[in-house]
This record gives C-alpha cells, sequence and structure tokens, in this order.
C-alpha cells in the first residue's frame, strides 16, 4: 500500500522543481506520500481528470494548464477566480477543487524577506501585465496596496486595471520615472531578466531610499534588477520565495500538514538552479 499521491500537471514538466520541494517536505515531516511529475498533452486532460480520483490526492499545475484544466473542476476558489487561473487541486469530499495559491507566495515572500513592507504609506508599482501579474495584483490588494501597472502593452494593463477595479490604475511604461518617485515597492512580474530572455534595465534612481524591489524571476537567482537595486542600497527579494510559498498550501490540503520554508530547503533550490544556470 503506497501511501498519498499527488502530482505536478503540465506539459512539458521536466524542468519543474516543485518535486523536489515537496519531497523535501516528505522526507523532513516523515509522511508516507509521493509527489511526481504528470506531463499530459492538452487532448489528455479528459483521461487524466476522468481518473483523478482513483489515482490522486491532487496536485499542482503548471503551463499550459493552468486556465485549461477550469471545465474538469466541481469547484473554483476565490483566489482562482479572481485571478483566472488555477495552481492548486485538491479534494474535497470526492469533489476536485481548484485554488490560486501564488498570491500566498507573492505575499509570504515579501513577508519572509522584506518584513514590514506593507507599513506606511505610499504605492506598489508593478511592470508587467501577465499571469504572475495578476497573482501579485490579488495578493497586494488584499494587504491594502494601491498598484500601478506599467505594461509595455498599456491595454493588457487597462484590461486588469478595469478587472480589479478600485486601487488598481494603468500606465505606460514612459510614466515609470515619475510613479517611481512615491513607490514603495516596485515590482517585475514580466519575463525580462530570466534566463534566455533580455535583461529588464531600468533606471531605478527615483525610487526611494526605503523602497524595496522585488523581481519574481528566480532563474538567475540575482537577476540585473536586483544587481542595481543593491548597487543603489535597497532592499531587494528574488522570486525563488515566491515557488516556496505557494507551495505549503497544496502539502496541507494533500498530505495534512503545513510546512515550512526552511533556510535548507531555501538552499536546496539555489543550489540546484546555480549548478543548472550559466552565470547564476
Ligand atoms: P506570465 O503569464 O508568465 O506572467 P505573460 O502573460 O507572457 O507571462 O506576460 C509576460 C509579460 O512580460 C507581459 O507583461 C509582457 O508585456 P506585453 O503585455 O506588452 O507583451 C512582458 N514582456 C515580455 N517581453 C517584453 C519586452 N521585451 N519588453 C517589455 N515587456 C515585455
Amino acid at each position: 500500500m503506497t501511501g498519498p499521491l499527488a502530482f505536478i500537471l503540465g506539459h512539458p514538466v521536466s524542468h519543474s522543481r516543485s518535486p523536489m520541494l515537496h519531497g523535501y517536505w516528505l522526507k523532513r515531516y516523515g509522511i508516507d506520500g509521493s509527489y511526481e511529475r504528470a506531463d499530459v498533452a492538452p487532448a489528455d486532460l479528459p483521461t487524466f481528470f476522468a481518473g483523478f480520483r482513483d489515482n490522486w490526492v491532487g496536485g499542482n499545475v503548471t503551463v499550459p494548464h493552468k486556465l485549461a484544466v477550469m471545465p474538469y473542476l466541481d469547484r473554483i476558489d476565490d483566489a482562482a477566480g479572481r485571478i483566472g487561473a488555477v495552481n492548486t487541486l485538491w479534494l474535497e469530499d470526492g469533489r476536485v477543487v481548484g485554488g490560486n495559491s501564488d498570491w500566498i507566495g507573492f505575499i509570504g515572500n515579501l513577508d519572509e524577506l522584506a518584513p514590514g513592507w506593507d507599513g506606511g504609506s505610499g504605492r506598489a508599482v508593478i511592470l508587467g501585465a501577465g499571469g504572475a501579474t495578476r497573482a501579485a495584483v490579488y495578493g497586494l490588494l488584499k494587504r491594502g496596496m494601491e498598484i500601478a501597472l506599467c505594461n509595455r502593452t498599456v491595454a493588457k494593463a487597462q484590461e486588469l486595471a478595469d478587472h480589479f477595479g478600485k486601487g488598481v490604475t494603468a500606465h505606460s511604461l514612459d510614466e515609470l520615472p515619475g510613479l517611481m518617485k512615491s513607490a514603495r515597492l516596485l515590482v517585475n512580474t514580466t519575463s525580462l531578466g530570466m534566463v534566455g530572455q533580455p535583461p529588464l534595465e531600468i533606471d531605478l534612481s527615483r525610487l526611494p531610499a526605503d523602497a524595496i524591489v522585488h523581481d519574481v524571476v528566480y532563474v538567475p537567482l540575482e537577476t540585473n534588477l536586483l544587481k542595481a537595486a543593491k548597487a543603489r542600497g535597497l532592499r531587494t527579494v528574488d522570486g525563488l520565495g515566491m515557488l516556496l510559498h505557494q507551495a505549503g498550501e497544496g502539502f496541507r490540503h494533500w498530505f495534512g500538514r503545513t510546512p515550512e520554508v526552511t533556510a535548507e530547503l531555501r538552499k536546496l533550490l539555489a543550489d540546484d538552479i546555480r549548478a543548472k544556470t550559466p552565470g547564476a
């Protein structure tokens, strides 16, 4: 008899570090369960969900399935509905429920690495208007922040601002220097700076001295943006913690224990990223 089995559903999914992360917790807490890769092509989702209850206690969902899984679910929680994407699945009385814990990862990472980030006044300036942006906006609104979204394609930022409503405004990249002057938090949620992508090159000189710079990119761990922020003496937060902190929600549902994000876990993943990323 094997213990509960959870998955990371994606296509491809070989690059995912989630098995390493959940494997660490299963071992640490001596839980007889496992967490496996489920590489499922879009056309095979119906078969995957037909066998769901017989094979799995739940799992995580990644690219390209974060939206595609929705029709197969019995319920979607508030976060997944507002963010418009599902990253965690679990069973409740035999019903398949979809949630989104990316915002918990985003906020948990800030709370851990930049405690007090949401105190005082000032707004968050977010670069981007994609999936990661939506999770960040959902979390920041919950913490009472005002948000300025800056994106290359302003229409996409405007769509997000309209979707989330009060407290969120949309801007072009040209407006960034002016917005920075009153920013408490600057967040990159674009793919710029990620290995294989062009770097994000922006002038940080207008940010207040107590501003925090957060990059959700974590491969490499120290992006050009974070290097530039450190050089200016600003507090920085890298993106690895978002991966670490989003994972606990699923683990709790599947294996019945709230896991801790330890320094040892962070090091395990950081070492893996450095080993596999030239120049990281
Ligand atoms: P994800 O869902 O992972 O967040 P995405 O939806 O592809 O990814 O969004 C990528 C973000 O990076 C977008 O905000 C995109 O800007 P556009 O909406 O204008 O496409 C931004 N981005 C990607 N490449 C960019 C570039 N070269 N310059 C500026 N922004 C870029």
